[in-house]
């Protein structure tokens, strides 16, 4: 007999991809500027995120800019840049990532029959020379090379396991097997994987990766699964953001893993101290709102409504909370500053809420909390939350509302009479409408003249009481272009006609955008 005390295995790490900044920023409307990527991508570099996928350089000029320029800012995630399976794609991506302290050049190709047959119009042996040509030429490039089968749950095992082998010859250190069209079931999800990395040669020495969508609502359910099967790295965005459905949820994958460590023998590098902070910069710069019962960080993830519930927290915390909020960062709302409150208090209050802002942003930002004070008996930290997130929103803005007066009631119809900053100059129009925002709606497109379609106009309250901020989304839709705008103000229709200047803006960027692609092709 010896005294040792027996060896527990410890907890494996799991890497964190996020690619709310790639896959998140494909979902329809979502589209962010450079400026707002640099400032989710800082977040994510901050909170632990092992690895950032920051765009698809080729895609276009301002696509590149932003992988480049975050892959010289990043100070300690892996910078990945997307690429299809096509040399100039992969030469593109290198260029992009090439200044990162750690780059990744992430290649991928079809697999599944329905792919290959009727949107690549290529046989198995064609698919497996691509793999390894590409893979070959990104591994050229440089070390880190993760290569995805794309629809890798719809395609034969027997097949899947050439494909994978082919990348690993080739150099790939990555193996990435998705769930694209979000169809698979946990059990199928795990085994696959367990298969794969059974019957590959060379398998051992990779890192695999699952990458799920949740058009079942499967994807963090089958991620975890995937993780079972021996995977180590979890590909999610931030709110779930992404193509239809959305991807897997970084922050429910984080909370999940560290919250039920007993049955899932894992850890992340996340801090989920910065999980509310990045949902709501994520939520405001792509205008996508958090649903209120959204897991982890909605609104009402933390609220306890029924007395039986309230009393049973009020005694123990634990009786009906499986985390603490402040572990995501939820701070309980507490009446925190009023029109007496001085820049040094504001200040103070700021960095508590981990919002950093220059010298001239923050006076802007203060002269803004001074203004709403006045109109704003309390104002609580969402509130300077909010009023910040719009700050940021309208700077670098090319079109600005700069007042609005709006005649409504019961006589119809409704009148606004709107000044917008345009070019530097004010320029007011008035028009009528069938209500006080159509009305708004009508006197900005006097403005700024368009044929968008307004495919979505949503309203919230910041906080609780008549005299709240109201926090309004807006997505617009032109010749297949789609942008989101936001807006907050204690005035519903000052917030509305914020966002949809903020969306009208957003199109403009984007048809410039694609005029100077086609000029240059
Ligand atoms: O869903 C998917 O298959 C993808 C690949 C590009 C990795 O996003
Ligand atoms: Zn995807």
């Amino acid at each position: 007999m010896t005294n040792e005390t027996p060896t527990v295995d410890a907890p494996a790490e799991i890497k964190i991809f996020d690619t709310t900044l790639r896959d998140g920023e494909q979902s329809p409307g979502a589209s962010m500027t450079l400026e707002e990527k640099l400032q989710v991508a800082e977040v994510l570099d901050a909170m632990g995120v092992d690895i950032i996928e920051a765009g698809f350089p080729i895609a276009s000029n301002g696509d590149f800019e932003a992988v480049n320029t975050i892959a010289k800012r990043a100070e300690n995630s892996v910078i990945a840049g997307l690429a299809r399976a096509v040399m100039a794609d992969i030469d593109r991506a290198g260029e992009a990532v090439r200044d990162a302290r750690r780059g990744r050049i992430h290649t991928f190709v079809s697999t599944s029959p329905i792919h290959l047959q009727h949107q690549m119009m290529k046989n198995q042996d064609e698919v497996l020379d691509i793999i390894t040509a590409t893979v070959g030429r990104a591994r050229n490039l440089i070390d880190d090379v993760e290569w995805s089968a794309m629809d890798a749950t719809r395609t034969p095992l027997d097949y899947l396991c050439r494909c994978v082998e082919t990348a690993i010859k080739a150099g790939a250190t990555t193996i990435n097997l998705p769930d694209t069209v979000g169809y698979a079931t946990p059990d199928e999800y795990r085994a696959m994987f367990a298969t794969i990395m059974e019957k590959v040669p060379g398998a051992d020495d990779i890192t695999f990766s699952v990458h799920c969508h949740n058009d079942l609502g499967l994807a963090v359910a089958n991620s975890l699964a995937g993780v079972a099967g021996g995977a180590r790295q979890i590909e999610c965005t931030i709110n779930g953001l992404g193509e239809r459905a959305g991807n897997a949820s970084l922050e429910e994958i984080v909370m999940a893993i560290r919250t039920r460590g007993d049955v899932l023998p894992y850890h992340t590098n996340v801090d989920p101290s910065y999980l509310m902070r990045a949902s709501k910069l994520v939520s405001t710069v792509a205008g996508f709102p958090v649903q209120y019962n959204k897991a982890i960080v909605g609104k009402n993830a933390f609220a306890h409504e029924s007395g039986i519930h309230q009393d049973g927290v009020l005694k123990h915390a634990e009786t009906y909370e499986i985390m603490k909020p402040e572990d995501v960062g939820v701070k309980s709302t507490s009446l925190v500053m009023g029109k007496h409150s001085g820049r040094h208090a504001f200040r103070e209050k700021m960095k508590e809420l981990g919002l950093e802002l220059g010298q001239n942003a923050f006076e802007d930002a203060f002269r803004r909390f001074k203004d709403l004070a006045d109109r704003k008996k309390h104002v609580y930290d969402e509130d300077i939350e909010a009023l910040v997130e719009d700050q940021m929103a309208i700077a670098g803005e090319a079109v600005k509302v700069i007042s609005l007066t709006v005649i409504a009631g019961t006589s119809a119809p409704q009148k606004a009479i709107v000044t917008m900053e345009v070019d530097g100059r004010h320029v007011t129009e008035e028009a009528q409408g069938s209500g006080p925002v159509d009305a708004t709606f009508n006197a900005v497109k006097q403005i700024m003249p368009h044929e968008a379609r307004l495919s979505l106009y949503q309203v919230h309250a910041v906080t609780e009481g008549t005299d709240a901020q109201a926090e309004v989304s807006v997505r617009l839709e032109d010749g297949g272009r789609i942008a989101s705008g936001r807006g907050a103000d204690v005035d519903t229709l000052v917030a509305s006609a914020k966002a949809y200047v903020a969306a009208l803006n957003k199109l403009a960027i984007k048809r410039i955008h694609a005029q100077g692609v086609r000029e240059a092709s």
